[in-house]
């Protein structure tokens, strides 16, 4: 499985910002290394960040999106328009959606049906908050949002899975390897009960929260973790690559 290294811009960069960063970074990367990248854009700036990346094997996705194509729907983003709009990849149950925006655990499933139907593949992020860490209910949380997240997946699609602890995001507080390495654990156990033990070993498993170039390699050494959701350090090309390069070779 190739070593994937996906960035979440959140809410930066305008399209100008967008449109040098794809220009610096494909300078940088060679064409063979392209299709491990995934950027995902604000979706005020997707279009610039689509027509900046014509011609390359880097993909671009979604942040959110809701699970209805079309309608009286105000605030939305259309799958089927992110898709038009040559996405490959949505982001599902991001801990920001979840916790800055109440998304409930309900909508999760929808939206991974809505995109798998339209075949884009969605990234479904799951995590567990400090306190729930605390508490000894990491694995519980966990377990939670990945049976109502993937309750209606088709597990013949492409699907990924991003384990991003929420105490973990934004917060510089990397998760300790042996943290990480336990719930990939439990991921892929859950993955084989749901898909089959030969399906569940092909679902990328991702790391996200304060992944930089420092501390990659320590992530990524492990055997469940194929590849980063980075948030801040995505936002400079010369950083997101330098995750690449102290990762993709382990
Ligand atoms: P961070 O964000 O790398 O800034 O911690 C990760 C994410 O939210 O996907």
């Amino acid at each position: 499985m190739i070593f994937r290294v996906f960035g979440n811009w959140k809410m930066h960069k305008n399209p100008q910002e967008a449109r040098d960063f794809v220009r610096r970074l494909r300078a940088d990367i060679r064409p063979e290394e392209e299709n491990s990248f995934c950027l995902f854009p604000p979706a005020l700036t997707a279009f610039a960040v689509n027509e900046a990346l014509l011609s390359s094997k880097i993909s671009w996705g979604g942040q959110n999106c809701y699970f209805e194509n079309a309608g009286a729907f105000t605030g939305e983003n259309s799958p089927q328009v992110l898709k038009e709009m040559g996405a490959g990849y949505c982001l599902v149950g991001h801990s920001e959606r979840r916790q800055v925006f109440f998304e409930p655990e309900d909508v999760m499933a929808k939206k991974v049906k809505a995109l798998q139907d339209l075949g884009l593949s969605p990234v479904l992020c799951v995590g567990e908050t400090l306190d729930n860490r605390k508490w000894g209910r990491t694995a519980e949380v966990i377990l939670r949002q990945l049976k109502s997240g993937l309750a209606l997946a088709d597990f013949s699609k492409e699907i990924l899975v991003a384990y991003e602890p929420v105490w973990a995001i934004g917060t510089g507080e990397v998760a300790h390897p042996e943290q990480v390495a336990e719930v990939h654990d439990q991921i892929r156990k859950v993955l084989e009960e749901l898909a089959g033990a030969a399906r569940a070993s092909e679902i990328p498993l991702l790391y996200g929260g304060s992944v930089k170039a420092s501390n990659a390699s320590g992530l990524a050494v492990l055997k469940e973790v194929n590849g980063f959701l980075v948030g801040g350090a995505s936002l400079n090309p010369e950083e997101f690559l330098n995750i690449y390069r102290q990762s993709a070779s382990l």
